[in-house]
């Protein structure tokens, strides 16, 4: 049972519009074989790319969809080229394949633009009009936590696929889709000490509100515990939980993060599905890993969450982990990292009027990520 504090205060005015996530950009060494791997194993379609083939020298990008959700992975070809490149390259040196944007869908770039600067947001790009023959896209981008930003995108004058720059492909591979709709959440690691300061910064800069908060007596096993605050848009659409470490007996997990990522980024991104068994399924069988809790779980499920719609075994034969709260409940399971420094991972979600982030479930996930962080030989 989720048992974190609620806290909604009720938002008389949104002061900060989102229409939703537009896009999250990952950096990653080898762009080829990363769209290669989410698309075989997770069932993206590749739509457009953007690379020497369409003019730009220096860099490639992947544009990978499914559903709502929308992935750019880009590499750096030629660091010597210009500082765009060099900056992608000094962004995986330091932090291995991880997400650089996550970029939000505005109607008014240059408006959001000035008022997170006024508020105190640190500039990365000022408001640019990027134009081809279908339109003009504009986007401006700020700071957030470590070397991640967020870009914000204003399309309504494009009539084209993504943006400029980026060509259509019509690939012959093409593996189903697994049912992933769009981006339930995404979570940050902060250093300890700092969630307050980020939480403040997207209530203070960007309309957040807290939605949720979990303190280190709701997420502790006997070895390590973390903080979380979840953050929320005015629209709610958009779900930032901010974590941060807090003193255990051990190593906490988001230690590990930190000291692997090298400094705060993004945790993980949750993508929801409408039938999670399927899904899960079928990422299994394409060889994607995800971590396991005991069998035991499963033993006194009916009494935790009451009845439910799905097949108990076969929840149990996935490792599908299951919540309630008090508007219905959810169904979730987490990836291992999907490279090989412990850093980004995914969870798969299906919220069946639950509106949580799967409390109840913390204490058996944060003991199956130990057993895996005691296998690395960092807890
Ligand atoms: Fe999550």
């Amino acid at each position: 049972m989720a048992s974190g504090t609620l806290e909604v205060a009720a938002q008389p005015h949104d002061t900060f519009p989102i229409n939703g996530t537009d896009y999250i950009e990952f950096y990653v060494g080898n762009a080829k074989q990363a769209s290669h791997y989410y698309r075989a194993a997770f069932g993206f379609r590749l739509v457009a790319y953007r690379g020497p083939e369409t003019g730009t020298r220096d860099r490639a990008s992947y544009l990978l969809q499914q559903g709502k959700i929308r992935f750019v992975l880009t590499t750096a070809i030629r660091p010597d080229l210009s500082a765009d490149a060099k900056r992608i390259a000094d962004h995986v040196y330091a932090h291995g394949d991880g997400v650089r944007d996550l970029a939000l869908w505005v109607d008014d770039a240059r408006d959001a633009f000035r008022k997170a600067i006024e508020r105190g947001a640190e500039p990365v790009q000022e408001p640019t009009v990027l134009s081809d023959d279908d339109g003009e896209v504009v986007i401006a981008a700020f700071k957030i936590y470590g070397e991640t930003i967020h870009s914000l995108v204003e399309r309504g004058g494009y009539r084209g696929l993504f943006m400029p720059g980026f060509q259509a492909v019509t690939p012959s591979y093409n593996p189903p889709e697994v049912g992933l709709r769009y981006v339930d959440h995404c979570v940050g690691n902060v250093e300890l000490g700092k969630m307050n300061v980020w939480v403040e910064f997207y209530a203070h800069v960007m309309g957040f509100r807290n939605l949720l908060t979990f303190d280190d007596k709701t997420i502790s096993t006997e070895y390590s515990s973390l903080m979380s605050k979840v953050m929320a848009n005015g629209n709610d659409r958009i779900k930032f939980p901010i974590n941060e470490p807090a003193r255990g007996k051990r190593k906490s997990q988001i230690d590990e993060y930190l000291d692997f990522y090298r400094g705060p980024g993004v945790q993980h991104m949750a993508l929801a599905t409408d039938d999670i068994i399927t899904t899960v399924t079928t990422l299994r069988d394409r060889g994607v890993e995800f971590l396991s809790v005991p069998t035991t779980y499963y033993d006194d499920l009916q009494q935790r969450v009451g009845k439910i719609d799905e097949d108990v075994e076969s929840l149990a034969g996935l490792g599908i982990l299951i919540d309630r709260d008090p508007d219905g409940y959810l169904l979730q399971i987490f990836t291992k990292p999907v490279e090989d420094r412990p850093t980004v991972f995914y969870e798969i979600i299906q919220r069946k009027g639950a509106k949580s982030f799967g409390a109840g479930n913390f204490k058996a996930l944060f003991e199956a990520i130990e057993r895996e962080q005691g296998l690395r030989g960092n807890l």
